[in-house]
């Protein structure tokens, strides 16, 4: 084992020469006795039954028995109309052998119903409407479709795959292997893994048996499918049914260097598929903590069977999706979005899983880590070269090495001597700290956390009762139990400032290896027949394990700060509902181009799954970046929200002033270009928060009918206005970018104001000066254009406005302010403006009248691109103001006109006339 442990250690040393993935770490389907049970299943009259002599039928539920007719056994189901579009299924045991579990902590509360009505009923059949859509639910064969007004859009069991692995009693040896039982026998049992499985020198007793499940879900008509994060693969996902893929595997695991244009599971699980068509776009989430595997038939992928055809239309479809989610164990407890819009979708997604708080205005700009700063001088004088060169920065980073021998909550008593000093001088320059505090808890008798874990019960136990002990990176480990309120409220407390002595209320959080990573145990995880509070086995609940982290994390520093200061944590390990606590990054990338790209679609389909809060370590971690990848990893992490430098131990310094002038430059623009739409981010986020909405979205978000953008990710859209092409090719000279919206659309060069139309693909002159990002014509973007240290000294700084006119001369553009730290914009502290431009006239108008912000920032410039010809001059009309004439001026080529400094505070409700 240590031997193992040892080449671990040592591997991840040696940065530059493993190539890739030790495949043999990490299971395939084939692997794993439930995903090789349930994939065996084959298209088929299904065995279940609905009854539906005694159905129950509610305001805005049906609930009913289904029969296994094969096993004779009941299952309870229920399915349920929630608000906007949604409705739940919901089958479990009605008697089961042990309780099944059902997820806790992911949903952001219980979901709102809605009113259902019953449409129709025969003896085979039910039909029931909510709002716009209809369900119609088949007993025999058992199946239910789901109707979008009149369109069939998701078919529940339409191939008859759906099998409930109910808990049975092991049988015994003899009973297994009498031959008597034919057909009486369950099938699953006859698989080697199903009552207990081997994997490398790894045993999973798995004492209470088999009891997976498989859901079968089809989208007639479906073009494509997206979602399922986290994967280093594209944003639009693939057949894994046809050709060599496995499904796609959703298990939070530290793969070490991880691979791309795979389906392996990496560190988080979020189990929501979004299914699109042109005209439509349905989701569904499976709220379910378990390993699961997910398999996707897309028909355009050819040589597809077509199994919608007879069940469906009975006439040929050329395009449709089908897939098989397989859960290992818990319940079924699905979630239908029925849109009918990607928008639609991914906002029900969001009102049932949450959406991200607002974050402090600080997290959103630039951090600077590594693994690891080496002490206090070096912090500093990192700080101060920044300054020296000019560079904004927000955030210093300390990863591990900062701590006392690994033990967290404690600092290395000669490295970090003075870790209050060392945060005030960072503080007096308008900076925060990030430290990295991670679940395992080292066994060393004196360490108090440990001493006091095991005298409370707080680890998690192994399946003999006794404290789980594994291996990281201080070594022999124990692992909390967050599952146990206890402990979350134990190590919520470690928190506070008079508890983690040493911080003050700007130093922030990262949780780090909470998959959980055990560096001997099965797939580098926990076994799955540890035991959590409750008597869950880890099997149950290994996917929500970083969630309960983050959760008490989070309220550590709500608490700390007496619930005035928003936390931030940035997270590895994450599920569905993460989002309320924590932002992400995808994990140990490395500098290579491909994971540049990547990080553009991985970041996509966090998005969609409710993660907007998503960043990729520039640079990439493993090996060391060339210096054009560098420079287009800066140009592109501008683009996305997380945006933070990090490495591992054993590269080289890559902190942007150790780069020639010419680099600097680059990197500084591309700085500068982030901290300028700082304003436009934050506003995203807020608008996050209220609607769910994801902050950066695909094109197929915005132009769902165009079926060209359906398989492109290597653009993006922030927000809706505008439309970033990052360049992570080595040594192009041109670039295709498609514009999208049709004819009439106008895209503006964010640098030089070119408009582009909307019209599809146009090649683009790159240097290694520009990036390809553009406005949206009928957008107004708000930016703060003057470079500082940190975002947090820009709080008063003046406005600038790109007022980008679409082919009517109009244009409309929100800004969102508030005091960028505390909670009081729950009680209306801020100001949530409008900004119209028709015709000449630029107007504003609070957006919520009944909020206030005080503010001295101002606008100091308006821009206006593609502007009407022949204007001398504006005039500005504000209360406090009165009436003033403004200078304006056209850029060489008329494609800008600049209204300078109209002076009005950007909270003064104003007019600006432009005049011939
Ligand atoms: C793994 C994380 O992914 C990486 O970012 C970090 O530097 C190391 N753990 C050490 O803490």
């Amino acid at each position: 084992m240590y031997t193992s442990v040892r080449l671990f250690i040592f591997s991840s040393l040696i940065v530059c020469t493993v190539k890739a993935v030790d495949h043999n770490n990490f299971k395939t389907c084939d692997q794993s006795s439930f995903c090789r049970r349930l994939r065996a299943t084959k298209p088929s009259d299904t065995k279940y039954e609905l009854n539906l002599s005694n159905l129950q039928i509610s305001d805005s539920s049906i609930e009913s028995e289904l029969i296994n007719k094969e096993a004779d056994v009941s299952l309870k189901f229920a399915i349920t109309a929630l608000v906007d579009s949604t409705f739940r299924i919901f089958i479990d045991e009605i008697k089961p052998l042990h309780p099944r579990y059902q997820v806790e902590g992911a949903l952001n509360g219980e979901p709102q119903v809605a009113r259902l009505e019953l449409l129709d009923r025969t003896n085979n059949e039910i039909s029931i409407k909510s709002g716009d859509n209809k369900v119609v639910i088949k007993a025999q064969p058992f199946k239910i479709e789901f109707y979008s007004g009149t369109k069939l859009v998701t078919i529940f069991n339409g191939r008859g795959l759906f099998n409930f692995e109910h808990l049975r009693a092991k049988p015994s040896t003899e009973e297994s292997a009498d031959a008597d039982l034919g057909d009486q026998a369950p099938k699953e049992s006859e698989d080697p893994g199903a009552w207990s499985e081997n994997f490398k020198s790894h045993h999973d007793s798995k004492p209470r048996g088999p009891e997976a499940i498989g859901i079968d879900i089809s989208f007639p008509d479906a073009h494509r499918a997206y979602g399922l994060p986290e994967h280093g693969d594209h944003f639009s996902l693939r057949t894994t049914t046809s050709g060599s893929l496995d499904p796609y595997r959703l298990y939070n695991l530290d793969v070490f260097e991880y691979e791309l244009d795979t389906t392996m599971a990496i560190y988080g699980s979020i189990p929501v598929l979004y299914a699109h068509s042109p005209q439509h776009t349905v989701g569904v989430f499976w709220h379910n903590a378990a390993e699961m595997w997910v398999d996707i038939t897309n028909s355009k992928d050819g040589n597809v069977v077509s199994s919608i055809v007879s069940l469906v239309s009975g006439h040929k479809q050329d395009v449709h999706i089908d897939t098989y989610f397989m859960s290992e164990s818990g319940v079924v407890d699905l979630f239908v979005f029925l849109g009918p819009t990607m928008q639609n979708a991914a906002q029900q997604y969001a009102k049932i899983t949450g959406a991200a708080p607002i974050p402090q205005y600080f997290a959103l700009g630039y951090h600077q880590s590594r693994w690891n700063y080496n002490d206090e001088d070096d912090v500093q004088m990192v700080v101060e070269k920044f300054d020296e060169h000019n560079f904004p920065l927000d955030v210093m980073w300390l990863d591990i090495e900062y701590t006392d021998g690994k033990k967290y909550f404690t600092w290395d008593p000669i490295k970090f001597k003075h870790p209050e000093a060392m945060q005030l001088n960072l503080t007096a320059t308008g900076r925060k700290l990030v430290v990295i505090i991670d679940p395992h808890i080292k066994r060393e008798s004196g360490y108090f956390l440990h001493e006091d874990a095991l005298a409370n019960n707080y680890y998690v136990k192994n399946k003999d009762g006794n404290v789980y002990e594994g291996w990281c990176w201080p070594g022999s480990s124990s692992y909390l139990d967050f599952f146990d309120p206890k402990v979350r409220e134990y190590y919520s407390g470690l928190y506070a400032l008079d508890k983690f002595t040493g911080t003050t209320k700007d130093a922030y959080l990262w949780n780090d290896m909470n998959e959980p990573s055990v560096f001997n145990g099965p797939e580098v995880t926990m076994p799955k027949d540890c035991v959590h509070y409750g008597d869950w086995e880890h099997r149950h609940v290994h996917n929500i394990y970083a969630l309960y982290h983050t959760m008490a994390t989070f309220d550590g520093l709500l608490k700390r700060s007496g619930n005035q200061l928003r936390p931030f944590i940035l997270t590895r390990g994450h599920f569905a509902g993460s989002q309320r606590y924590s932002a992400m990054w995808t994990g140990d990338n490395a500098a290579d181009w491909s994971h540049l790209t990547y990080s553009i679609p991985m970041c996509l389909s966090e998005a969609i799954a409710g993660m907007s809060f998503c960043g990729a370590d520039i640079g990439g971690f493993f090996k060391n970046p060339d210096e054009e990848l560098l420079q287009r990893w800066f140009q592109t992490g501008v683009w996305l929200p997380f945006f933070r430098m990090h490495s591992h131990i054993d590269t080289k310094r890559r902190e942007p002033y150790l780069y020639s002038t010419d680099i600097q430059n680059r990197i500084r623009n591309a700085l500068r270009q982030r901290y300028a739409h700082l304003p436009v981010w934050y506003t995203l986020f807020h608008e996050h928060e209220v609607t769910g909405e994801p902050v950066i979205r695909p094109l197929a978000y915005h132009y769902p009918s165009d079926v060209n953008v359906f398989d492109i990710d290597n653009q993006l859209l922030v927000g809706s206005s505008i439309l970033a092409r990052p360049i992570t090719e080595s040594g192009v000279s041109s670039v295709n970018v498609y514009f999208p919206g049709g004819a009439q659309e106008r895209w503006y060069d964010i640098e030089d104001f070119k408009p582009y139309p909307g019209s599809g693909s146009i090649s683009i002159p790159i240097t290694l000066d520009k990036v390809p990002v553009y406005y949206k014509g009928a957008s107004i973007i708000l930016r703060k254009d003057r470079l500082r240290r940190a975002s947090t000294l820009t709080h008063d700084d003046p406005f600038t406005l790109y007022v980008a006119l679409d082919h009517n001369n109009s244009a409309q553009g929100r800004l969102y302010i508030d005091d960028n730290e505390s909670y009081e914009y729950r009680k209306k502290k801020y100001l949530y403006i409008q900004f119209n431009y028709k015709e000449g006239i630029l107007t504003n108008n609070l957006v919520d009248p009944d909020a206030s912000y005080t503010t001295s920032a101002w606008i100091e410039r308006v821009v206006i691109l593609g502007p009407p010809a022949g204007v001398k001059r504006a005039k500005l009309e504000s209360k406090k103001l009165g009436v003033q004439k403004l200078q304006v001026s056209y850029d060489g080529e008329g494609r800008s006109l600049t209204i300078r400094k109209p002076a009005v505070l950007i909270s003064d409700i104003f007019t600006i006339t432009l005049e011939q």
